[in-house]
Formats: C-alpha cells, sequence, structure tokens
C-alpha cells in the first residue's frame, strides 16, 4: 500500500498531519525523526514530512534526520522545525525572529503550480515559530509569503523538496488538508487506496498467516476496541479464538451482563465470564499514586490471563485492543515524546506471561476503529458507547480505591449517562462520567451536618482523544444531574463540574 511516513521532531501536532493524510485515504505512518534511511528505503514511502518541532536547528543538541534521508530521492515536505531543516541541510540561514510569530497570519500565494494548486490567492494560515529563515539555499523558489515571513512556503521543483512554515494540519489554516493531499497524492502520487474496507481484508489475511492453527486469548471489555478485536478475529480464525470478560471489580454499572449478552446474542461469539474483583481490590488496597494503580491492574490482569492459559489452553497468543494514540502516548513509537500515561495495554505485560502478544488495531485512530467495528456489524448498544480505560473505576478514583468510592463513582457515573442520554446528548459527546476523591465538604442533609465526598462530573468532546474539549452543557441539565447525584447517593455533599480541556489536562484524572 502506498505509504506516507510524517517524521516526528516531537511537535505536538504530528499526529495530526498523519490524521489529515490519511483522512485523504492516504495511508501515513508516524515515526520518529532518527528512523534511519536503510528502514525508510525498506518501506518506500511515496514521500516523506518532517514535522515541526520545539527545538531550533542552530542549537547544539537539536534532532536532525539521517543526512541519507535527502539522498533517497522520495519527495520531502519539511512543516515548520521540518521547513527550517531543509533550510539548513542545503546551506541556507536560519535565525531567530525578534518576536514569536504565533497565531493567524495571510498567506500569500506566489505559485500555484502544485504545493497550492488550484487554490485563492490568499488563505489563513496558522502560525507558530520563534525562528525564520534568513537566507534561502541555492534552487529553492518561493512560493508563498506572509507579512513576517518572506518565504513562508518554498520548493525546489527538481528535487521534490518543499518546505511550509506554517501548521497546514491545524483546523486554523485553511485549505490545509488539501495542501497536504497536493503533497501526498500529486506531488508523492501516493494512491488513495486507504480506507477500512482495504484495512480489514489485509488484516484478516495477515492474521491467518501470521496466528496459523494457534489458539488467540482476547479479553473483552465491551468497549469499542476490545469488541472490534474480537470482532475481526472471530472473522480470521473463528473458534480458535477465546473470548474472557474479567470483571475487576471496576466496571460500569450492570456491565457483565450486557457485554457477555450482548457478545453472544449479536455477534455469535463465546465469552467465559470470570469474576476476579476480590484479587484487584485486595492489591489496591493502600496504594493512591495513579501510575501504580495501572501497573497494578496491568500485572493482575496478566495473572489471571496465566490462569486461563492453564485452565483453557494450550494457548499461544493475547489479543490487544491498542490504537495509534496508545502507542505515540505510551512513547513507544517515537523519539522525543514524553510518557504521559502507562495504558495498561501497551508494553505492560510480564515476558512470563509465555504468550505472544498482537495488536491488529494498533495503527488505527479511534474514529477508524468505529468504522471497522460498523463493518464488522457490532451492534449499536456497544459501538455507541462511550469508550471506557482498561483499569476502570480505577482511574476516575483519585487517591486509593475503596468500597465507598466504588459505590459513590459507580452510581453518580450511571446518573450522568442516563440524565444524559433522557436529554439526547450521550451520542453527540465522547465521554461522560464522574470520578471522586479524598477533598470532602460540608453539606447539610435534613438538619444534620454532613461532611461528604465531593464529587466531579467530567463531560467532553474529542474526535480521537488526543485532545478533547468540555462540554458546554446546560445549566439545567447539570443541575439536575448534580441534584440526582447528593439527592441519591449517600455522604456526597458536593457536585462539581470539570471545565479543563485536553491539554493541558487528560481526560481521565489518573
Ligand atoms: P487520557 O486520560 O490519557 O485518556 O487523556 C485518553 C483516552 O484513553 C482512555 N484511557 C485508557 N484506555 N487503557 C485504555 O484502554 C488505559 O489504561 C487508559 N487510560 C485512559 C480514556 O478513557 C480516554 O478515552
Amino acid at each position: 500500500m502506498d505509504t506516507i511516513v510524517v517524521l516526528d521532531f516531537g511537535s505536538q501536532y504530528s499526529h495530526l498531519i498523519c490524521r489529515r493524510i490519511r483522512e485523504a485515504n492516504v495511508y501515513c505512518e508516524l515515526l520518529p525523526y532518527n528512523t534511519p534511511a536503510r528502514v525508510l528505503k525498506e518501506i518506500k514511502p511515496k514521500g516523506i514530512i518532517f514535522s515541526g518541532g520545539p527545538a531550533s536547528v542552530y542549537s547544539k543538541d537539536s534532532p536532525k534526520p539521517d543526512k541519507k534521508v535527502f539522498q533517497l530521492g522520495f519527495p520531502i515536505l519539511g512543516i515548520c522545525y521540518g521547513h527550517q531543516i531543509i533550510i539548513d541541510n542545503f546551506g541556507g540561514k536560519i535565525k531567530k525572529t525578534i518576536g514569536r510569530e504565533y497565531g493567524r497570519a495571510d498567506l500569500v500565494i506566489d505559485d500555484k503550480s502544485d504545493l497550492f494548486g488550484s487554490m485563492d490567492n490568499k488563505i489563513k494560515c496558522w502560525m507558530s515559530h520563534g525562528d525564520t529563515a534568513e537566507k534561502l539555499p541555492e534552487g529553492f523558489k518561493i512560493l508563498a509569503h506572509t507579512r513576517n515571513s518572506f518565504s513562508a512556503a518554498i520548493g525546489n521543483r527538481k528535487k521534490k523538496f518543499y518546505g511550509i512554515q506554517f501548521h497546514p494540519e491545524v483546523a486554523h489554516t485553511q485549505k490545509g488538508t488539501e495542501i497536504l493531499m497536493n503533497f501526498s497524492q500529486n506531488i508523492s502520487r501516493a494512491k488513495p487506496d486507504w480506507n477500512m474496507e482495504s484495512f480489514i481484508e489485509l488484516t484478516i489475511k495477515h492474521l491467518r498467516s501470521v496466528i496459523g492453527n494457534d489458539r488467540v486469548l482476547c479479553a473483552v471489555s465491551g468497549g469499542i476496541d476490545s469488541t472490534t478485536l474480537a470482532a475481526l478475529l472471530h472473522r480470521a480464525i473463528g473458534d480458535n479464538l477465546l473470548c474472557v470478560f474479567v470483571n475487576h471489580g471496576l466496571l460500569r454499572e450492570d456491565e457483565e451482563s450486557l457485554v457477555v449478552n450482548l457478545f453472544k446474542r449479536q455477534l455469535g461469539i463465546k465469552v467465559i465470564y470470570i469474576d476476579a474483583s476480590k484479587q484487584f481490590l485486595q492489591r489496591l488496597k493502600g496504594v493512591d499514586e495513579p501510575e501504580r494503580k495501572r501497573k497494578i491492574i496491568g500485572e493482575e490482569f496478566a495473572n489471571v490471563f496465566v490462569d486461563i492459559a492453564k485452565k483453557n489452553g494450550p494457548l499461544q497468543w493475547l489479543a490487544q485492543g491498542t490504537l495509534y494514540p496508545d502507542v505515540i502516548e505510551s512513547g513507544v513509537s517515537k523519539g522525543p515524546a514524553v510518557v504521559i500515561k502507562t495504558h495498561h495495554n501497551v508494553g505492560g505485560l510480564p515476558k512470563w506471561l509465555n504468550l505472544k502478544v498482537i495488536e491488529p488495531l494498533s495503527s488505527l485512530y479511534k474514529d477508524e476503529v468505529r468504522k471497522v467495528a460498523k463493518l464488522l456489524c457490532v451492534p449499536d448498544e456497544l459501538l455507541k458507547r462511550h469508550p471506557y480505560p482498561g483499569p476502570g473505576l480505577a482511574v476516575r478514583i483519585i487517591g486509593e480505591v475503596t468500597d465507598e468510592k466504588i459505590r459513590i463513582v459507580k452510581y453518580a457515573s450511571k446518573i450522568v449517562e442516563d440524565e444524559l442520554t433522557a436529554a439526547g446528548l450521550y451520542d453527540k459527546v465522547w465521554q461522560a462520567y464522574a470520578a471522586v476523591g479524598d477533598d470532602r465538604a460540608v453539606g447539610v442533609l435534613g438538619d444534620e451536618r454532613v461532611y461528604g465526598h465531593i464529587v466531579i462530573i467530567r463531560v467532553i468532546e474529542s474526535l480521537d482523544a488526543m485532545t478533547a474539549d468540555w462540554t458546554r452543557l446546560p445549566y439545567d441539565l447539570i443541575e439536575k444531574i448534580s441534584n440526582r447525584i447528593t439527592n441519591e447517593i449517600e455522604d456526597v455533599t458536593w457536585v462539581t463540574y470539570a471545565v479543563s480541556s485536553k491539554p493541558p489536562a487528560t481526560i481521565e484524572p489518573q
């Protein structure tokens, strides 16, 4: 399949470049900035994009690509820092600007022959840079400029190297997707043959050839990722798939019966139900550090898997519903990225587990998984459910996991979900839940003073969980949810609404 590779120099927007290109049906992969030229040669991408990044090309330890990348003959597009790398590499000059250029700027297009083909003379673009070009290298022509950047876009047509100072991947740049399409499909000639039908076909073939007659263990949670994973594997290997549902005691209300029944009735997949809540909750006693909680849950899942493999074996594989953002956020795929959270399904399994791991969805974004699920006839009851984290309520309970907090957060989340459904808003938001911590606040119940829990409601909108914004719910609805929570749940006196976006916050509090 024709591929575009994005080399990641540490910009927050690197993954967005990848998304935009895939949205235009070209397969795109994000790789570390220092991926060796020989690896790229093997991948044979149709074109390479250098992302932006926070460094300055002239500082000592700034990330640079393998020099030989420029000799591979692939078209290259540099964005922001990537643009400056190209200028610097070919003998141009980069200098610090007096004031950082940040925000919207008018881009005047001087040359409409390729990168800006069929565009107006002027478009709005998004700038975010502290360095700028002072002198261009030989062979490069100016394609567009802004008031502050005389060379906001440049190109060397002979070599097919292009550089743009602005960010086409963010929504604030008009025609940004078209610019990326012009690079990937017209200049690089990548065929737009990436779609979810072809993904399913190729993946089933791949799974059959890798797995052969082996048996695969797949833990399902009822979430979209593990459900899609199970449906895909079932198509590929039929009864050699063993699905289990592990109750870790940190589930949403009535989750277990809903999931097991839907799998059986609607997908024709048998699921073994295992109640391991006692062993998970026992190990979480006294633990309040978020990463530690995630690690313990990951380990306990591994213990349960070993038991299952002993009882139902032999099993050779463990399937995991890891997605592309999990891979990126866990810092597995790239160079300069910081690990934000250890998602328990990425790299968290001990070696002694003795099962090979297979992650067929690890190149997909969430919205792509939804499309795959629909094509595999996953029922709406599962498809439309909000994403739910593997470690469950443990990441929505701030501090130690206790029976009291589980009781509160489980019921409060049900109220949030039920009220959103009644208001016709459940399907319009990405996630909606309640969280609880150790903070308490004084309230009055009847005539009594109660020093009760504070429940946090979080309702967010997102496209892919990489960024998120809080939902502006109607005040009446927030009030109704708040009243129900304080009236119906014992020992809750206050309700707050979380109004932090991601970034800087994350979606789950732990
Ligand atoms: P954060 O909190 O990292 O969440 O902004 C991003 C998305 O991932 C979900 N999430 C997880 N999913 N295992 C999962 O399968 C995990 O450990 C995990 N932690 C967070 C979260 O619900 C949100 O949709």
